[in-house]
Formats: C-alpha cells, sequence, structure tokens
C-alpha cells in the first residue's frame, strides 16, 4: 500500500473555530482523509496564531481546537498516517515568517482581495498581523516543503503569493531550500447555507454543524431555503435551484435523486417531504462520524496526546529546514 503512494508531502491548515460543518466536510475534510492514501506523508495544522489575527477574544481558543481536533479524527485523520499539530506548538514557524517578510514587498500584501475583504470586515483592527497573514501561511507550508496544498477556491490568492514568495528567497538567497507547493481544489469549493444564498459558514449562523443530533440535524434541515419560486406545496418546483436537492445529490440514493428530480418539477413531493428525506440520509451518513466522536470524547488527553506528538513530528521537521533556511541566508 506505501509504496503506491506518491511521494512528497501535503500541508494544510484551518482556523481553530471549533465544531465543523457540513461546509468545513464537504470542502476540506473529505479531502484530508482521502489524501491520506494518495501521499506518502500528510501534515493538517490548526492554525491558532492565524486565529488572532481576527479574535476579539480568545477565552475559546483552547475549546475551539479542541472541538476542530476531535471532528478531525472522527471524521477520518489517521494519526499514525497525518501530522495532525496546533500551529503555536512549533515555533519554527515565526522564524521563518519573519525570514520570508524580508523578501515580501508590502504592496503585494495590501494588495491581495484576501486583506481587503477582512478590512472592509474589521476596519477598526488593521493590525500588523493581519498584513503579514498570508506571510504565515506560506511559512507553514514552505517550512513542511509541501508540495501540494489542499484548499478551498478563496485560498488561491493565497497559494500564488505563497510560490512567489518561495521564488523570492530562492532568488534573492541563491538556494533552492525552498519548495514551491501546487494547490489542489477542493473538490466541492463552495457549500451554501441553510438560507440557500451564502457559503456555508459559523459566522453567519446558516450552518449544520457535523456533531450535533439526529433531532438537532433535522431541525436545521427543516429550515432550508428551497427553491423561491415554490410558494405553495401545489407549485411545481425547480431542483436546479434548490440548495436541499445540491445536498440530496451529495448524501442521497441515485434513485432518491431521481425521483425528487421527476417529482418536484411536477409537485409530487413537497418541500417538508424532501427536507425530511435529505435529513434522514444525512443522519445516516453521519452516524458512524458521531459514533466515534463520542467514543473519542471519552478520553479529552488522548486528542491532546495526538496533537502534542502531531507537534513533536512536525518539530523535527521545522527544525531541519530553519537550519537549511539559515545557512542559506548566510546567518552565523
Ligand atoms: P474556515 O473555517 O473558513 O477557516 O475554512 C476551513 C476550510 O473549510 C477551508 O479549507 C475552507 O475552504 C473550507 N470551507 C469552509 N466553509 C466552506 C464552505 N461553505 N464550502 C466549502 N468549503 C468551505
Ligand atoms: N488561510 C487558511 C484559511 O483561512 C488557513 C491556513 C493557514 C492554511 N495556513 C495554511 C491553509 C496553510 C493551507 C495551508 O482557510
Amino acid at each position: 500500500m506505501t509504496s503506491q503512494k506518491k511521494k512528497g508531502r501535503v500541508f494544510s491548515g484551518a482556523r481553530p473555530t471549533g465544531r465543523q460543518h457540513l461546509g468545513n466536510y464537504l470542502g476540506a475534510i473529505k479531502n484530508y482523509v482521502a489524501l491520506q492514501d494518495e501521499y506518502e506523508e500528510c501534515i493538517y495544522c490548526i492554525v491558532d496564531i492565524h486565529a488572532l489575527t481576527t479574535v476579539d477574544t480568545t477565552k475559546e481558543l483552547k475549546n475551539n481546537t479542541y472541538e476542530m481536533a476531535l471532528d478531525w479524527l472522527a471524521a477520518g485523520l489517521r494519526p499514525d498516517d497525518s501530522i495532525i499539530f496546533v500551529q503555536s506548538h512549533v515555533p519554527e514557524v515565526a522564524e521563518l515568517h519573519t525570514f520570508l517578510s524580508m523578501v515580501t514587498p508590502l504592496g503585494k500584501l495590501t494588495d491581495l482581495p484576501t486583506f481587503k475583504e477582512k478590512i472592509r470586515y474589521q476596519p477598526q483592527n488593521i493590525n500588523y498581523g493581519l498584513v503579514g497573514y498570508p506571510v504565515l501561511m506560506a511559512a507553514d507550508i514552505a517550512l513542511y516543503k509541501a508540495i501540494v496544498v489542499p484548499v478551498g477556491v478563496d485560498q488561491a490568492p493565497h497559494i500564488e503569493f505563497t510560490r512567489e514568495v518561495v521564488r523570492s528567497f530562492n532568488y534573492h538567497y541563491n538556494t533552492n531550500v525552498l519548495i514551491e507547493p501546487q494547490m489542489k481544489a477542493t473538490k466541492v469549493p463552495k457549500v451554501l447555507g441553510i438560507d440557500g444564498e451564502n457559503k456555508m459558514s459559523k459566522s453567519l449562523g446558516n450552518h449544520i454543524e457535523l456533531a450535533s443530533s439526529p433531532q438537532e440535524t433535522q431541525q436545521r434541515v427543516m429550515q432550508m431555503v428551497t427553491d423561491p419560486q415554490r410558494a405553495r406545496r401545489a407549485d411545481p418546483g425547480n431542483p436546479d435551484v434548490c440548495n436541499v436537492f445540491t445536498m440530496h445529490r451529495i448524501f442521497s440514493s441515485e434513485e432518491e435523486v431521481e425521483t425528487i428530480n421527476v417529482e418536484c418539477r411536477k409537485a409530487g413531493i413537497g418541500c417538508v417531504d424532501c427536507k425530511k428525506m435529505f435529513a434522514k440520509n444525512l443522519n445516516e451518513h453521519l452516524a458512524p462520524f458521531r459514533a466515534r466522536r463520542a467514543k473519542l470524547a471519552e478520553k479529552p488527553d488522548d486528542v491532546w496526546g495526538v496533537l502534542d506528538d502531531g507537534g513533536k513530528r512536525a518539530r523535527a521537521i521545522a527544525g531541519q529546514t530553519i537550519a537549511e533556511v539559515k545557512e542559506a541566508i548566510g546567518l552565523p
């Protein structure tokens, strides 16, 4: 098995947002899990330092980190195959961030669409770390010499930036110690929230948590916005514009999808029944995940143990890269 895997490292990170939702699952986690079978080494990082650029309070940071790790493990990340760790446990990343900042033109950072969007959200807190966010992300990736980075399309400017800063560093110091990574767009780049309009996100409150109970899940699903043109039960609907139908395509059988596709268009099935079907299938799909999660949650120390061990393994790689980087720069 191992010998058939591709060589090289995969790296990805996500901010500690606590319990994960369907958008995180379909857009990122499923892909992380699948890549474990494709590549020899996968490294997944909970980027708590990045989170500091936007949070008002760090009260929830520890718990959010723990809940997220639980979700990742329950979804199928395997600590034997992957390094799973917390960014702040590997201080070398801050070192590389500083070195990379010396070959980063400031204008490049302030021109990034991701930066412009962030300062629209928090005009009262345009901190230095926020400007340097992509440099820290480039340091994350370069520190582990990752060749593949699975992320949502919203991260494309950051990956392009990473490639540029790696090229600048190597050129500036006449070396090839750092590696230019490739982005791997996740399979489902944008999952819509229950409002049927915006990207599913915790901050918008339009999310469905993976770890919810079946009853809570059903309640959330029943709130999903369907085809807005279908006001009454007797009106025919259009599955092509319905987010519930999009979800059926992911979680329901081919027969069910086909039945809904036909029946919705002639008002043969109503939105309430259609949603009940989806809730049932989603709950069935998530049942093994929830069982694994409950089991893992019985031993929180083991979950922290996975992160501690991951941190140690990550640090060993990071230390080596930093030594090479310092040598390349010519630091005494
Ligand atoms: P975030 O929680 O925004 O830091 O995102 C963590 C990971 O989940 C990133 O790789 C995102 O691209 C992905 N992600 C978050 N929300 C969605 C969504 N609604 N649809 C698809 N992917 C998402
Ligand atoms: N910026 C990413 C996001 O908002 C999170 C992130 C930080 C990341 N460092 C990374 C993703 C390194 C991939 C690789 O989702």
